[in-house]
């Protein structure tokens, strides 16, 4: 694979518009999920990047039908094969999200342990908990899991943690399940509430998306649709935090305000602009970063994929803060890289203590995706010149960055190494 790196001249103020484009963590699980049917799904507006491509993999292993058109994704066919081989499973971890509609569409699903960003352990304790009450019989073996049935069963599941995978998974085994399920505890992003949207709309019958308690009620079948997911949060997110820290006025295009709560009701309690209209949101900053305190968690408090990113940003600012991470345990790698950008953070369990000092730039690597991204926005605030390296980790999750960032007037280049 041929290595690249991203050059930034920090300094510059963001200016325009960007015009979000669905969410990676939505169309992921609908590219499981759609499999549940043979009949054409259609999923609209989806960002080129190397998780959906990766999930293309997957599906074409399992001979399902899969390919753009223009942004749109279109999915068919029947799953012929059962097996997903290490050398997928370990690099993603959405290969996670097939097991739920793998172990429907065949009753025997043998799955790699699940790999993805370096950010902890990541059990999958939960999706297997709640497989096994609707009626599965796992066995653990070394490095992998099977899952069987015969028939799946309604049942009621409490998930000891909302999960956003296990959420999902556990909806797409009970859509077609015999009779009732409960579940209770789920997941509340609003991915899981478009993942439910598509599903309903192939016929499904579940109630309480967006809820802690999602009910359904089996279906024999479900047929084909064309589904908009919501738009994604976390790059919306990352050009709204960028701003914050360089200043400037940035327009984002089809885009839910409320989706970001957490984060826009702690830049509008400093005084930063956020304003919104329809789908529409216009952040305005004169670059004076003010600091803020940040405690990751489920949906919808402050979302743990924009924790680096904000970190990056109270680098800048005068004053500290304190960053708790109650998602992940090992969300901090990227700290190291901005140290060499000068930052002044001190990290302590799952909390991190920023003094702002300001950055300067420096050769730093991403060793995963939203680290990456935290130290692409880093560069864009700091002086002089920044080289990003481990830019395939940044491309899983961001649709050309350069481009996001450099169409928004940062000066921000692509390179070989
Ligand atoms: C999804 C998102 C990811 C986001 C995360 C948390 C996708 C494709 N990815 O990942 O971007 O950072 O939600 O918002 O949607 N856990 C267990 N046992 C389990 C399952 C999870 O202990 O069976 C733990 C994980 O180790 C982690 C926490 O629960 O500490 C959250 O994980 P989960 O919500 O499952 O994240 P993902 O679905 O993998």
């Amino acid at each position: 694979m041929k290595k690249e790196l991203l050059e930034i001249i920090g300094g510059g103020q963001l200016e325009g518009k960007v015009k979000m484009h669905s969410a990676k963590n939505a169309v992921l699980p609908m590219l499981a999920g759609a499999m549940l049917t043979k009949e054409e799904v259609t999923i609209k507006d989806c960002p080129h990047i190397s998780d959906i491509e990766n999930m293309f993999k997957i599906r074409d292993i399992l001979s399902l039908g899969t390919k753009w058109q223009g942004r749109d994704i279109v999915a068919w066919g029947s799953v012929e094969n059962n097996h997903i081989p290490e050398s997928l499973a370990s690099v993603m971890r959405s290969s996670v999200f097939m097991l739920g509609p793998l172990l429907v569409e065949t009753g025997d699903v043998k799955l790699h342990l699940p790999g993805g960003c370096k950010i902890g352990a990541r059990p999958i304790d939960i999706h297997l908990d709640g497989l096994e009450k609707l009626g599965a019989k796992i066995d653990i073996l070394d490095n992998s899991v099977r899952c069987r049935a015969t028939a799946l069963k309604g049942a009621d599941i409490v998930l000891r943690y909302p999960s956003v995978g296990a959420t999902e998974n556990l909806i797409s085994a009970s859509v077609k399940a015999k009779g009732d399920t409960t579940l209770i505890g789920v997941a509340r992003e609003p991915e899981v509430v478009s993942f439910c949207d598509m599903l309903v709309s192939m016929g499904a019958k579940i109630k309480g998306a967006g809820t802690s308690v999602i009910k359904i009620t089996g279906v024999d079948n479900l047929h084909g649709t064309t589904i908009k997911p919501s738009t994604d949060r976390i790059v919306a997110g990352t050009v709204l935090l960028a701003v914050a820290l360089t200043g400037g006025r940035v327009e984002i295009l089809d885009f839910d305000i409320n989706h970001l709560g957490a984060l826009v009701t702690k830049l509008i309690s400093k005084k930063m602009q956020v304003v919104s209209s329809l789908d529409n949101m216009i952040i305005e900053s004169d670059g004076d970063v003010a600091m803020f305190d940040i405690s990751s968690g489920p949906y919808p408090k402050f979302p743990t994929d924009l924790q680096p990113i904000a970190t990056a940003v109270m680098c800048q600012g005068k004053g500290r803060c304190i960053i708790e991470e109650n998602v992940f345990e090992n969300r901090f790698s990227y700290i190291g890289e901005l140290r060499k950008m000068g930052a002044n953070i001190s990290v302590a369990d799952n909390c991190a203590l920023v003094n702002g000092t300001g950055l300067v730039g420096a050769n730093v690597v991403a060793n995963d995706l939203r680290g990456g991204a935290g130290l692409v926005v880093a560069g864009l605030g700091a002086r002089g010149v920044t080289k990003v390296e481990g830019v395939e980790f940044i491309d899983r999750g961001y649709e050309n960055i350069e481009n996001l960032f450099g169409n928004l007037g940062a000066k921000i280049s692509r390179k070989q190494l």
